[in-house]
């Protein structure tokens, strides 16, 4: 469970991106971050990664505090964590493998679990033939799922996404979305920052609304919010929309991903 109580940042320029702001995203949600540009969300995502610190008040990750995480953990911390940004951040000259490989390769694991992994990851992302290919030579959408294959290849018990459909057309922004929430069926805490409001609404999870760096609950009331549509018991289902992209994704190796790292004790989480 992700707790934020009482979380200031002031930035070194005095800007206040996050004022006062409490929540708690509990281990199976899948939530999305709305807000205004400069609203805090980025500012969000990089207090939980421990990019950034608070000014004050406290962040609890899977009951762990993460002012008491020193820096030498930082790291081992991070890994827990799956991040995908809007500009997909691939290594240029590394092809599909290699981009989604690099993180278990600094992490030393074997070249078996290596291609295991990656292979299962990619599966998943519908790139299993776009492997040996270098990021240039791929889409906006293709780019932002070999994002996604990295992000989770190490069973990652938290996905963030900043803005992970901004550059895509409508259909492959539906597709990513279909991904996250079959990331999230698979026991992964999903957070998505996003603008898009139509798309938020339409996948019937729970929204934190952000206004100048705290919760503005007020901004989902009126035309049928989320947690309306929830209440009433009527949630989209979104993957019925993707009859043939769903039919390719092989689930049970995506199962196959979430091994020992997400059968480990909650430590308290729910
Ligand atoms: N490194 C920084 N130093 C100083 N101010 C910053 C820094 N990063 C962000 N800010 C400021 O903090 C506020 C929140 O920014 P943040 O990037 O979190 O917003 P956001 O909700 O992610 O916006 P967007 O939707 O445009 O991505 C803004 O006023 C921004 O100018
Ligand atoms: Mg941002």
């Amino acid at each position: 469970m992700i707790l934020f109580k009482d979380v200031s940042k002031v930035y070194g320029n005095g800007v206040t991106a996050i004022n006062n702001l409490s929540l708690r995203i509990y281990k199976d949600e899948f939530v999305f971050l709305m807000g205004a540009s400069g609203a805090g969300k980025s500012t969000l995502i990089k207090l939980l990664m421990k990019e950034e610190d608070p000014t004050s008040g406290k962040i609890s990750v899977n009951s762990r505090d993460l002012s008491m995480i020193r820096r030498g953990a930082v790291q081992r911390y991070r890994r827990q964590i799956g991040v995908v940004f809007q500009d997909f951040r691939l290594l240029e000259h590394k092809t599909v493998f290699g981009n989604v490989a690099f993180a278990m390769e600094i992490m030393g694991k074997s070249r078996k679990d290596i291609n295991e992994k990656v292979e299962a990851s990619l599966s998943l992302m519908g790139l299993s033939k776009k492997a040996d290919e270098y990021p240039r030579n791929l889409s906006g959408g293709e780019q932002q799922r070999v994002a996604l294959a990295r992000a989770i290849v190490n069973s990652p018990r938290i996905l963030i996404a900043d803005e992970p459909t901004g550059n895509l057309d409508p259909a492959n922004a539906e597709q990513i979305m279909y991904l996250l929430e079959l990331i999230n069926s698979q026991g992964t805490t999903v957070i998505v920052a996003t603008h898009a409001q139509e798309m938020a609404r339409k996948m019937g999870r729970r929204i934190l609304y952000l206004d100048h760096g705290t919760r503005n609950d007020n901004m989902s009331s009126g035309g049928g919010g989320a947690e309306e549509a929830m209440a009433a018991g009527d949630r989209v289902n979104i993957s019925s929309a993707f009859g043939e992209f769903a039919a390719n994704v092989q689930e049970e190796e995506y199962s196959g991903l979430f091994t020992e790292d997400n059968s480990v004790s909650d430590e308290g989480g729910k």
